[in-house]
Order: structure tokens, then C-alpha cells, then sequence
């Protein structure tokens, strides 16, 4: 195997996106994406069966593709990388089962990966090495994490995450309830455009001193959800238009406010100037504006991968993948299955 420069095919299949990467070392050279979020759309929100079905069905094509366009053979192959953890069961088990297949039909070494710490590896396909530790803020419709990442393929502690619902799940719950589509991210951004954000005080979880204690890097966006719900039946029960544009800015400053505060916080605290950026909701227009603005502010080094390396992806889990090979890591063995609840810490199962 190729130790310094391997050649890794990562495999995603956490959520609804059936992502096939493949890397060498740190160069991208393919990035196949496959996603079921149309399948979704009507049920407004991702719908476990349906996305494991479709994982299936799209995995193959997916594969082919990849390899297509990066010129590479399966045998040319160092090893496989497949996500094996946390996600939705089903969904994960396709990826794993067919990740499992690979390897054994071709002969390589498989690395079972932490799809949490693979939004992370995304960046390590960056021209620049990530400098550690960092701080990685991860957002996305099924999680919101924060991370502190002393080395990408050894060390990684979750400093905090979400109580409740993720700030992607908040973005598609609030559309929902704006009459918009799922899902609801775009289309709060495509809303917001000319609203003001400060017309609405809306909460910022889990921000009160009382709360802080326990919960300093953890979030919340459920009592926004019903804050928002509940401004928005006032204001029609009272007869007058809602100002669509003013509750989407101001739900949207209200998400990434608390996002960006919170990240700020655990890099000052642990005196660590770096931020690192992952997952759908890094394609929020505010999200990347405040981001910017707060770390430039704080002196904070603030890194963003492209955003088709920040929403799921099998690159990012091949980029990991190629990390722990070049660190020196053995393979998983076979026994691995699919984690649904597999904690960040364990980098690889
Ligand atoms: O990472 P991702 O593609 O899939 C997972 O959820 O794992 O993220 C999708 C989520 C959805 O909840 C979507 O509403 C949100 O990312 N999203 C956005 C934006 N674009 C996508 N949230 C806020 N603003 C956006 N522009
Ligand atoms: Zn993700």
C-alpha cells in the first residue's frame, strides 16, 4: 500500500445524500453526489426507508461515475473508507454493506469512519494543512456540533451540540411554517433578502447565564421554532400581512447569532484561533457573512471548504480515510456495522 500518497475511495451514506469520493493523499480527485432530497420534499423532511432505498439504488451509478472521472481503476485502489457512524441506521447500512463488499471482492484494507470528524477531513483536501488544534463548527439538518480538534486522526473531543433540533431542521421546520419548500434553508436566505433582521427579537437558546453553565457550547433551536410559530399566528390572527421578508432575516439572525457566538466563545476560552466550518447550513449567505465578520473581529483564522465538500460527501470520508492511512493507522476489521448514535471521538470504528 501506498503510505504517503494512497489512493482511497470514501463511501457516504448517512443521511440522504449517497456520496462516492475518491482521493489521493490530499488531492480531490473525485466527488460523485447523489442526492434523495426530492424523494423528501414532500414529506418535508428526510424520511429514514426512503433514503436507505434510495442509497441502493443510486450507489452503483454513483461508484461507476466516480471512477469515471477520476481515471481510476478499483484494483489501483489502497483501500476503502466508508462511513459507518452516527447517521440514520438504514441508510448507514447500505453504505457499509457495500463499502464491505468492495473491499473483500477487491482485496483492500476497509477504514470504517466517523462521518463528524469526515466534515472536518473535508478541509484536510485543502492546498494548506489544517493547523491544529482547531475548533470545527459542524451544521447541517442532522446535526450541530462543536468540536475541538487537537489532531484530525487521533484527538477529537465533542465540546457540545445540540439539545434538540439541529439548525438545518430548524431552517426547513420554520419555511415549513412559512408556507415555503423543503428545503427550507435556501429558501429562508431567497426570503430574508431586504428584511430586516433586528424587526424581530427572536430567542437564542440556551444563551441565559443559568443556562450557560451547563450548557455553554451546547444549542437549542426548538423554543425558536415555537417562538417563531407563535409571532407569526399572532400576527395573522390579527389581520394584518405578515412581513415575510423581516421574520425570515431576523429567524435567520437569531440561528446563526447563537451559531457564531457560541463557536466564538469555545475558541477564546481555549485559546484557540482557529474556526473551521462545516455542513449544509455553511451555504447560509448571513451564516458566512457573520462568520467572517466575528472571527475578523476576534482574530480568529476562519477556514471554509468548498461548499460541495461542506454538505455530505464521500470525499470527505475518503479524505479522512487517507489521513489515518497516512498517519499510519491499521484497517478497521470486519466486525464494524453501522453506529447509528457512534460518538465523535471515535475517529475510526
Ligand atoms: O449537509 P446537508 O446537505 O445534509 C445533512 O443534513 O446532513 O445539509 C442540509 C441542510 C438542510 O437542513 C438545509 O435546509 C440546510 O442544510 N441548508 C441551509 C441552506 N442551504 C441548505 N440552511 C440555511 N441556509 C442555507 N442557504
Ligand atoms: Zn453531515
Amino acid at each position: 500500500m501506498n503510505r504517503e500518497q494512497p489512493l482511497v475511495l470514501g463511501i457516504e451514506t448517512s443521511c440522504d445524500e449517497t456520496g462516492i469520493g475518491i482521493v489521493r493523499g490530499t488531492t480531490l480527485l473525485a466527488n460523485v453526489i447523489s442526492s434523495s432530497m426530492e424523494e423528501h420534499a414532500r414529506y418535508g423532511g428526510v424520511v429514514p426507508e426512503v433514503a436507505a432505498r434510495a442509497h441502493l439504488e443510486a450507489l452503483v451509478p454513483a461508484l461507476t461515475q466516480a471512477l469515471a472521472e477520476s481515471g481510476v481503476t478499483l484494483d489501483e485502489l489502497d483501500a476503502v473508507a466508508v462511513t459507518s457512524g452516527p447517521g440514520l441506521s438504514g441508510a448507514l447500512m447500505v453504505g457499509v454493506g457495500a463499502a464491505k463488499a468492495l473491499a473483500l471482492s477487491i482485496d483492500k484494507p476497509i477504514y470504517a469512519v466517523n462521518h463528524l470528524v469526515g466534515h472536518v477531513g473535508a478541509d484536510a483536501l485543502d492546498a494548506q494543512p489544517i493547523a491544529y488544534p482547531t475548533i470545527a463548527l459542524l451544521v447541517s439538518g442532522g446535526h450541530t456540533s462543536l468540536l475541538l480538534v487537537r489532531d484530525l486522526v487521533s484527538d477529537v473531543e465533542l465540546l457540545g451540540e445540540t439539545i434538540d433540533d439541529a439548525a438545518g431542521e430548524a431552517f426547513d421546520k420554520v419555511a415549513r411554517l412559512l408556507g415555503l419548500p423543503y428545503p427550507g434553508g435556501p429558501e429562508i436566505d431567497r426570503v430574508a433578502v431586504g428584511g430586516d433582521p433586528k424587526a424581530i427579537r427572536f430567542p437564542r437558546g440556551l444563551s441565559h447565564q443559568k443556562d450557560m453553565a451547563q450548557h455553554r457550547y451546547d444549542f437549542s433551536f426548538s423554543g425558536l421554532k415555537t417562538a417563531v410559530a407563535r409571532w407569526v399566528e399572532q400576527t395573522r390572527d390579527s389581520g394584518v400581512d405578515l412581513p415575510m421578508a423581516d421574520v425570515a432575516a431576523s429567524f435567520r439572525e437569531a440561528v446563526v447569532d447563537i451559531l457564531m457566538t457560541k463557536a466564538v466563545a469555545a475558541c477564546r476560552d481555549l485559546g484557540i484561533p482557529r474556526l473551521l466550518l462545516g455542513g449544509g447550513v455553511v451555504a447560509n449567505a448571513r451564516l458566512r457573512e457573520l462568520a467572517a465578520e466575528r472571527c475578523a473581529a476576534a482574530d480568529i483564522e476562519l477556514r471554509i471548504p468548498p461548499l460541495s465538500l461542506c454538505t455530505d460527501n464521500g470525499a470527505m470520508i475518503a479524505a479522512l480515510g487517507a489521513q489515518l492511512i497516512m498517519a499510519g493507522h491499521a484497517p478497521s476489521t470486519l466486525e464494524f456495522g453501522a453506529d447509528s448514535t457512534l460518538p465523535a471521538t471515535v475517529i475510526q470504528a
